[in-house]
């Protein structure tokens, strides 16, 4: 069984969707806990809704970042977290837990890295700078997280037309309806023992 730390900023329907394939498809995997910084996160609703752990862990609740990324190692911990998920999380993630689960965390991304990645580029600015480039495809990409933002491998990527007119917002939904296809073919590839991403 795979054991998933979902971390989230924001509305959470990356989680959702995770949650909802999981289900359907009868993975051998289950959300265990849900994490967020954002104390006004929705996917903090949405966790609790479906009785899944929910915890607000931000940065400021500690005195340094050894103490903030030793709690959050202790929180999953104590959930025997195999995978960690990062669906819209907008904080760096410490070297400790890092190396704790080395190539044991995955992020998705509303674009094809290694374009329109790194620092800036998030929520709205990825599409518009897209558009703005030209380009004629978008997509997600899932890789696996390391120290730096957007750089670890690309474990798989789903690409989507940028089309005559389209503006940020309306290929952010186009982009988004591949994330939610993405994220949940990955983590079942990592709840496959088949399969070693
Ligand atoms: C997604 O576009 C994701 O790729 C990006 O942040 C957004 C999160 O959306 N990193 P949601 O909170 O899952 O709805």
């Amino acid at each position: 069984m795979l054991n998933i730390a979902v971390f989230a900023s924001g509305r959470g329907s990356n989680f959702d969707a995770l949650y909802a394939a999981i289900a359907e498809r009868k993975m051998d995997a289950r959300i265990v806990a849900l994490i967020s910084n954002n104390s006004g996160a929705g996917a903090l609703e949405k966790g609790r809704s479906l009785g899944i752990p929910a915890y607000h862990i931000s940065r400021k609740q500690f005195g340094d970042d050894a103490a903030f990324a030793h709690h959050l190692l202790d929180v999953l911990r104590s959930h025997a977290t195999s995978l960690i998920v990062l669906a819209g999380y907008m904080k760096r993630i410490d070297a400790v837990i890092i190396r704790e689960y080395h190539r044991r965390i995955i992020n998705i991304h509303p674009a094809l890295l290694p374009k329109f990645g790194g620092a800036g580029m998030f929520g709205m600015h990825v599409h518009e700078a897209v558009i703005a480039a030209g380009e004629k495809e978008s997509g997600a990409t899932v890789h696996h997280v390391t120290e730096e933002y957007d750089e670890g491998t690309i474990i798989a990527q789903e690409r989507v037309p940028v089309l005559p007119g389209d503006t940020p917002e309306v290929l952010a939904q186009r982009v988004l309806a591949a994330e939610h296809r993405l994220l949940p073919s990955v983590v079942e590839q990592f709840a496959n023992a088949s399969v070693n991403p």
